[in-house]
């Protein structure tokens, strides 16, 4: 077991907890969504959460401010006198609060309010200011539109960050056909500013999140936590097959040309290509038949792919085979295809001194785990994002049954106040490292009162 830098007491991790938990439920009651729970990007739910995020990053003593993507950001310095970016490098905590449709509860904003804790847990008290004794700021970054889920590519608000925004996004479009240019003005944002979002590389000490692991890797090894090694490349296309639409009763099959067949053998191609390959994920989410009537052969079907890998080229291996496979499929069967890429994300690894830090905080915390699990995230993060401008961390707290994107997502409390403890000691471990070894600084590890409670 890792010596433990944090001198906060279990019940006060224990209140942590169950408020981290209660918050999640309160958040979950922000939904565009009948009976379940959908909130995406530039919408009313996402400013009524901004709000509700900024006041409470406010309670604990950071200032506070939306940035020109609409992300929510708080701030605790050692000198807490505003957002000036010219203060001190931060260290970025932090999630996202969008989800995809019908969601679970705790993707994205679990790790934010576990990054409220950890800084109201590490800040101390000096001449009646809250402040970050660690060496460096403490930030917290509630990230939008990570999942992509309204205009279709994904970490928008992390890109914007992450100083890799790109100017052709301004015309995607949402289910109603409002562009993302226009979204941004309706919400109140100026498209002509988005480059204000974008962080320098001086400005951050790294990024560190704390997210349920979305698989069964930490529930079958009854594991808490684990250290993420690196997160999955993903990329995500659209694809169009087009055949004949024709009457259901007199066409006989010779003369089909059925789009819904073609792209059904298209689908069932991807599940056994990536099968065989190791570590390729294929899922294909969205299916949509036109003109869509029972007795009309389909003409025309749009389907989805999201294609991710551990690593870059075999990703793109298994795209290209996949390619040769559709042309022979909807040559056989007199139909052709397309597909437009919708978002392209590099995999990125997760920087040593992150992982080490991390393995540390789990050290500290659980003595089951002497050697923590470390899991190559399948599932994307907006580390993707800012991996480009700073060293990247990730936390992974059990998941039960892996189940995600799904209202049955589930975390428990004990293992939130497991992963609460855990990355509080790893900040405390990466403010040592940095202060050359020295005391840790915060939290009551040594450099001022404890904070909590
Ligand atoms: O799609 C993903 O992997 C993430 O949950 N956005
Ligand atoms: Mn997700
Ligand atoms: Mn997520």
């Amino acid at each position: 077991m890792t010596a433990a830098l944090l001198d906060i007491s279990p019940d006060a991790i224990a209140a942590s907890a169950r408020r981290v938990m209660a918050r999640c439920d309160e958040l979950a009651r922000e939904t565009s969504m009948e009976g379940g729970l959908e909130r995406v990007y530039l919408s009313p739910e996402h400013a009524r959460v901004n709000r509700l995020v900024a006041e409470w990053m406010r309670e604990i003593g950071m200032t506070t401010r939306q940035d020109a993507a609409g992300n929510q950001v708080g701030r605790l310095g050692s000198d807490p006198r505003g957002m000036t970016t010219g203060d001190e490098p931060a260290l970025l905590l932090g999630s996202h609060l969008d989800t995809v449709p019908d969601a679970g509860r705790f993707d994205g904003m679990l790790g934010v309010l576990m990054a409220l804790e950890v800084v109201r847990l590490l800040r101390v008290r000096t001449d009646e200011q809250w402040r970050s004794v660690l060496g460096f700021a403490l930030e917290i970054i509630a990230f939008w539109d990570e999942e992509g889920t309204r205009f279709g590519t994904a970490l928008l608000g992390s890109s914007a960050v992450g100083g890799v925004w790109r100017d052709e996004w301004w015309g995607l479009t949402d289910a109603d056909g409002t562009t993302l240019r226009q979204a941004f003005l309706e919400f109140g944002l100026d498209p002509g500013r988005i480059g204000e979002a974008a962080r320098r590389p001086d400005e951050l000490v790294g990024y560190l999140e704390a997210h349920i692991e979305q698989g069964p890797e930490l529930d079958r090894r009854g594991e808490s936590l684990a250290v993420v090694s690196s997160i999955a490349s993903a990329r995500r296309f659209l694809l169009t097959v087009e055949g004949e639409a024709r009457h259901a009763g007199g066409t006989p099959y010779d003369m089909r040309r059925d789009a819904l067949l073609g792209a059904s053998e298209g689908a069932l191609a991807v599940e056994r290509l990536c099968r065989a390959e190791h570590h390729i994920i294929g899922t294909v989410g969205r299916f949509e038949a036109f003109p869509g009537g029972v007795n009309v052969v389909p003409g025309e079907v749009q389907f989805s792919l999201d294609l991710r890998g551990e690593f870059d080229g075999e990703r793109d291996r298994v795209w290209h085979t996949l390619s040769g496979e559709l042309d022979e499929i909807m040559g056989r069967r007199g139909l052709r295809w397309r597909a437009r890429e919708i978002h392209s994300a590099a995999a990125v690894s997760c920087a040593p001194l992150l992982q080490d830090v991390i393995r540390e905080g789990i050290g500290a915390t659980t003595s089951t785990a002497q050697d923590p699990a470390t899991i190559f995230s399948r599932a994307g993060h907006d580390g993707m994002a800012m991996g480009g401008i700073t060293d990247i961390g990730m936390l992974f707290l059990r998941n039960p049954d892996g189940i995600s994107h799904h209202p049955a997502e589930s975390v428990s409390t004990g293992d939130v106040a497991h992963g609460i403890r855990a990355l509080a000691e790893a900040v405390l471990h990466l403010s040592r490292s940095r202060s050359g070894g020295g005391g840790g600084g915060g939290g009551g590890g040594g450099g001022g009162g404890g904070g909590g409670g």
